[in-house]
């Protein structure tokens, strides 16, 4: 049974005493979940490669932020240590930082395929190994939450390379929750639908939107508040026997 270290203090805040590491939260969904952790007393470092951003943000909620480039992994492993020692511990780890591009299956090029790869995967790998290793150390359990899609359940047109990395990351996350249950260490995957944040806003009518609310049993797209609430669900005491699943955040549109 392992002790875990970030059980809410007198104050009564969800949060309060949890240490949270989140990519790409310097704007959309990511930033959105870490002001919801902090408005709940959680202590936060922003990893992202845009620093004014990710900076001015920390600055707000009163945490830490750390520029990193996470297509390259010595840097990504470095700035998840740095992370981890301003914070003094880590209890979540949110990996959160994607990158979309759309492109038709015949014109995808190798450098293309693995530039979405390193980001939206490979970097996922690296700072869950060190992230999870930490939790080990500190014996403390931790909650690890993978942003994924709706998109690597179902695919979609023009978004192979995508679309096969949000699938690769609902594996990984089955994987990695096979591997560190023994350690209290819980691994889940968020697969939202359309979120109205600025990945894809440049590529994105009101024709679009007016077309993929109807696909929502609840006729509207989601907002990165929506996202957040399942996210903050899987970092809580109350998400503790659920681990190795892809938590689907979509209006309904899909039920698988
Ligand atoms: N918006 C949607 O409709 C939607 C739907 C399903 C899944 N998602 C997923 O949710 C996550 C967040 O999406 P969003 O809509 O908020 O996107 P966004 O583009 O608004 O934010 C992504 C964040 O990741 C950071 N990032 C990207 N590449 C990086 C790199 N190489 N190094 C460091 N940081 C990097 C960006 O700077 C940004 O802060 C992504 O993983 C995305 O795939 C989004």
């Amino acid at each position: 049974m392992v002790e875990r270290a970030h059980r809410p203090a007198s104050s009564g805040m969800r949060f309060e005493n949890c240490r949270v590491v989140a990519t790409g939260a310097a704007q959309g969904i990511g930033a959105q979940i870490v002001r919801d952790f902090a408005s709940q007393g959680a202590e936060v470092a922003i990893i992202d490669k845009l620093l004014p951003e990710a900076e001015q943000l920390a600055s707000e909620l009163g945490g830490t932020a750390i520029e990193c480039d996470l297509s390259d992994p010595c840097a990504t492993r470095s700035a998840v240590t740095s992370a981890i020692t301003d914070l003094g511990r880590v209890d979540v780890l949110l990996n959160n930082a994607g990158i979309f591009r759309i492109t038709p299956l015949l014109e995808i090029s190798a450098d293309e395929w693995d530039s979405i790869f390193a980001v939206n995967v490979r970097a996922m790998l690296l700072t869950t190994q060190v992230a999870a290793g930490a939790m080990i150390k500190q014996g403390t359990g931790g909650k690890i939450i993978n942003m994924a899609s709706m998109g690597g359940k179902t695919g979609a047109a023009n978004q192979a390379h995508y679309a096969a990395s949000k699938a690769a990351v609902i594996s990984l996350t089955q994987v990695a929750a096979a591997e560190l249950g023994e350690h209290g260490i819980t691994v889940n995957s968020i697969c939202p639908g359309y979120v109205l944040t600025e990945m894809g806003a440049a590529t994105r009518t009101p024709e679009m939107v007016a077309e993929w609310s109807s696909k929502s049993p609840l006729g509207r797209l989601a907002q990165p508040s929506d996202v957040a609430s399942m996210a903050l669900f899987l970092a809580s005491s109350d998400a503790d026997y659920c681990t190795g699943q892809a938590m689907n955040v979509t209006g309904g549109m899909i039920t698988h």
